[in-house]
C-alpha cells in the first residue's frame, strides 16, 4: 500500500518532523492538510512543498472546540498524524506549571484530536501518535514530560482496541535536528544536548526528520501493523 490518492491530516505539520511527513506524503501522491498556531510557518511550509495537494488551517490544538471545528472543516480523510505540541520540560520540583504543561500541551490535544477525528477518518485508515524515546529512557529533568510520553504510548495501545479497524500506532524518536522551541533562545543548550546525544546512542549521530516520517508513512501504509510504538531514536533506548 502506498499513500497514493490517500488524504492525509497532519496537526503540527509546518515545521519539522510533520512537514517531512507532509513531503514524504505528497511524494507518494496524497492529499495532505497541516496545521499549527503560526500563519507564518504555515505559509513558509506551504512555499516549500508547492503543491496543489497541500492545504492549510490555522489551529491551536490546546482548544478542545477549535479541534472539533477543525475537522469539521477539514471533512474525511484517511490518515492522522498528531506531533503538534507546546510545552517545556523540568525537574520534578519545577513550578506545577511547568509539570502539568507536558499534558496540557501533548498529551490532551493527541487525545482530542483522535476523538473529534472519528467522525471523518476513514475505517481504513490510521491515526499515529507522537510520543518521544524519553518515555522509555528519562534523563534527570523531566519526570512530568517522561509519564507524558508513557501515557501517550498507552493511549495508542487502547485506541488500537477500542477504534479498531482503524489502526492506531505510536512513533517515539530519540533526538531529532528540527526547530522546536528554537524561538527560545536556547540555540547553545541545544547543540550541547545534540552532541550529549551523539555519545548516548548506538548510531552516533542525531536524528534528521526524514527519519521520523518514514516510520511514520510505514505505519500509515502497513496493513496489519497496529497498536505498536516505533522508535526511530538511533538505538537511544538500548545504549
Ligand atoms: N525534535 C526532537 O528531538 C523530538 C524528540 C522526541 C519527540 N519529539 C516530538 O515531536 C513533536 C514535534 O516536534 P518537532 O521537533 O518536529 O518540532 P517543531 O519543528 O517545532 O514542530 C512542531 C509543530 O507543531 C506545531 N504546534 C506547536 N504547538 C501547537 C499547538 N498548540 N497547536 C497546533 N500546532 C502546534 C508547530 O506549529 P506552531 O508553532 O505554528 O503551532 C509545528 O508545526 C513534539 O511532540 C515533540 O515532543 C521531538
Amino acid at each position: 500500500m502506498t499513500l497514493k490518492d490517500h488524504r492525509v491530516v497532519i496537526i503540527g505539520g509546518s515545521s519539522g518532523i510533520g512537514l517531512a511527513t507532509a513531503k514524504a506524503a505528497i511524494a507518494q501522491g496524497a492529499r495532505v492538510v497541516i496545521a499549527g498556531r503560526s500563519s507564518e510557518k504555515l505559509e513558509k511550509a506551504q512555499a516549500e512543498i508547492n503543491s496543489e495537494s497541500l492545504q492549510a488551517f490555522q489551529l491551536d490544538n490546546k482548544k478542545e472546540e477549535a479541534i472539533r471545528a477543525f475537522f469539521k472543516q477539514v471533512g474525511s480523510f484517511d490518515h492522522l498524524f498528531t506531533p503538534g505540541a507546546s510545552y517545556v520540560r523540568g525537574p520534578v520540583t519545577a513550578d506545577t506549571d511547568i509539570a502539568q504543561s507536558c499534558f496540557e500541551g501533548k498529551f490532551w490535544p493527541q487525545y482530542f484530536a483522535a476523538k473529534h477525528a472519528l467522525p471523518y477518518l476513514s475505517k481504513q485508515g490510521s491515526i499515529v501518535l507522537m510520543s518521544g524515546a524519553f518515555g522509555q529512557r528519562p534523563l534527570a529533568d523531566g519526570a512530568s514530560y517522561a509519564a507524558c510520553n508513557g501515557a501517550i504510548e498507552s493511549l495508542g495501545k487502547a485506541l488500537a482496541v477500542e477504534l479498531s479497524p482503524i489502526r492506531v500506532n505510536v512513533v517515539s524518536p530519540g533526538t531529532i535536528r528540527t526547530p522546536f522551541r528554537s524561538d527560545e533562545g536556547e540555540a547553545a543548550n541545544r547543540e550541547l544536548a545534540y552532541e550529549a546525544y551523539k555519545q548516548m546512542c548506538a548510531l552516533k549521530r542525531v536524528g534528521d526528520p526524514e527519519d521520523v516520517a518514514h516510520s511514520v508513512i510505514y505505519l500509515m501504509t502497513n496493513r496489519y501493523t497496529t497498536g505498536s510504538t516505533l522508535f526511530p531514536d538511533g538505538g537511544y533506548i538500548l545504549s
